[in-house]
């Protein structure tokens, strides 16, 4: 007789969101499964889009968004929603993924009541607690006793070895993120209105060649992201070039962006896009520049050059396949890392090629056939 496994998913970002939803998808149609979804609501209209384009209804939404909301506070109203949330479900299983405070604290109400985590993308490591932070010691909880960890890479399995994680409960399965843009992308090319949204923007940057831009880190924030602001000006400037920003909707980012890059003539700030239209301004774009980690992931499955604008990177796989250069968060570097890209076919045909070192689209299947051994 097969033992039925409840598992609870625990996400509360949108990043984790767009990770988690395949894995939740793959869960509920599975017998061998009782599926639950806990969201903490650590995003909130972020979270919303994609809970809402993938249909996933989650059994316990803690709601725990604040304005502006400081990590402790985070930290505290997560470990014990979540602790409550565990209590009433009594899960077999629970599943985090990444590096959020979500993550974090998930994964450790786990472990505080004996329930066995499994870690979605476990094993990145930029071997510097600083950047990205607080993400790199989140992670690093997480991994000190997860009972399964699911390397999206074989750097990063390696990188759990070097921690003495036990070799036999690390599973090297890919990227969730490229099932997600797999689903995404068949979506869009079943019925291309939906990621139609983004025409009147592409009607007004038409003949120029776009570049996509999001930035968040809260490492960056201050003089990093007025760097970062300066920059994209600068760039703004430059002949038959276009910028598309959907902006992430933390003060700490609208604010600087608002005022120094409101109002430009080739600049579109944008409301955070959801899934399906982010897929579509990847799609348009020439090349994107980002902080942001799911980025770094996808444009290299699109072939699309990716500048990422941190001083160091947990994903170095982007960056060894050629498709990826950290160009850190000075102006001037961002700004002559572009130019060259966008004057130098020979440089940039060397970053365009799909490249995919992320996985192939099956991490799902991988995970849930190892749950349910
Ligand atoms: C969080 C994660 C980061 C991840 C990022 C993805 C932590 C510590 N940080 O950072 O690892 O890369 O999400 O985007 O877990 N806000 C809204 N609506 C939303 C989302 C955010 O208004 O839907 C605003 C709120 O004012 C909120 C603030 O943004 O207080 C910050 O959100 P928070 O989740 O704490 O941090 P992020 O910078 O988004
Ligand atoms: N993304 C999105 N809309 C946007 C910007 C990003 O759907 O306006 C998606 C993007 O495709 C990627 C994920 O959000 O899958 C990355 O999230 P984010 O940059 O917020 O977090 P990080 O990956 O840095 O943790």
């Amino acid at each position: 007789m097969t033992v039925l496994r409840k598992v609870l998913s625990i996400f509360g970002t949108r990043p984790e969101a767009i990770k988690m939803f395949p894995l939740c998808h793959a869960l509920a149609a599975d017998a061998r499964f009782d599926a639950r979804i806990c969201v903490s609501g650590q995003h909130r209209g972020m979270l919303d889009q994609v809970l809402e384009i993938a249909e996933l209804r989650p059994d316990h939404d803690l709601d725990l968004m604040k304005p502006n909301q400081s990590l402790d506070a985070l930290t505290s109203g997560l470990l014990t929603g979540i602790g409550s949330v565990l209590d009433a479900e009594k899960p077999d299983i629970v599943v985090v993924q990444g590096d959020t405070a979500t993550a974090m604290c998930g994964a450790l109400a786990a472990y505080y009541r004996k329930i066995p985590v499994a870690h979605v993308e476990a094993g990145l490591r930029s071997g510097n607690i600083h950047h990205p932070w607080p993400e790199e010691v989140n992670r690093k909880i997480v991994g000190s006793f997860a009972r399964w960890h699911f390397a999206p890479t074989e750097t990063a399995a390696a990188a759990l070895r070097r921690e003495n994680v036990e070799p036999g409960a690390i599973h090297v399965t890919g990227n969730t993120v490229i099932d997600a843009l797999h689903w995404i992308s068949s979506r869009i090319a079943d019925q291309p209105s939906l990621a139609a949204g983004l025409a009147p923007v592409e009607q007004r940057f038409e003949g120029r060649r776009i570049i996509g831009v999001t930035s968040h880190r809260r490492e960056n924030f201050g003089e990093g992201m007025a760097s970062i602001a300066a920059a994209i000006r600068d760039i703004a400037q430059l002949e038959d070039v276009a910028i598309i920003f959907p902006l992430h909707l933390n003060p700490n980012v609208r604010k600087i962006m608002d005022s120094e890059l409101g109002g430009l003539d080739n600049v579109a700030l944008m409301e955070p896009l959801d899934y399906l239209h982010f897929a579509r301004l990847l799609d348009i774009s020439t090349l994107m520049l980002t902080d942001s980690g799911g980025v770094q992931e996808e444009a290299p499955a699109l072939g699309k050059p990716v500048l990422v604008m941190r001083e160091t990177t947990e994903r170095p796989e982007g960056v060894e396949a050629g498709t990826a250069r950290l160009v850190g968060t000075d102006r001037h570097r961002i700004v002559a890392e572009t130019r060259r890209l966008l004057e130098d076919r020979h440089a940039y045909a060397a970053m365009a090629r799909a490249h995919n070192p992320f996985g192939d689209g099956k991490a799902v299947p991988r995970i849930v056939d190892v749950l349910a051994r």
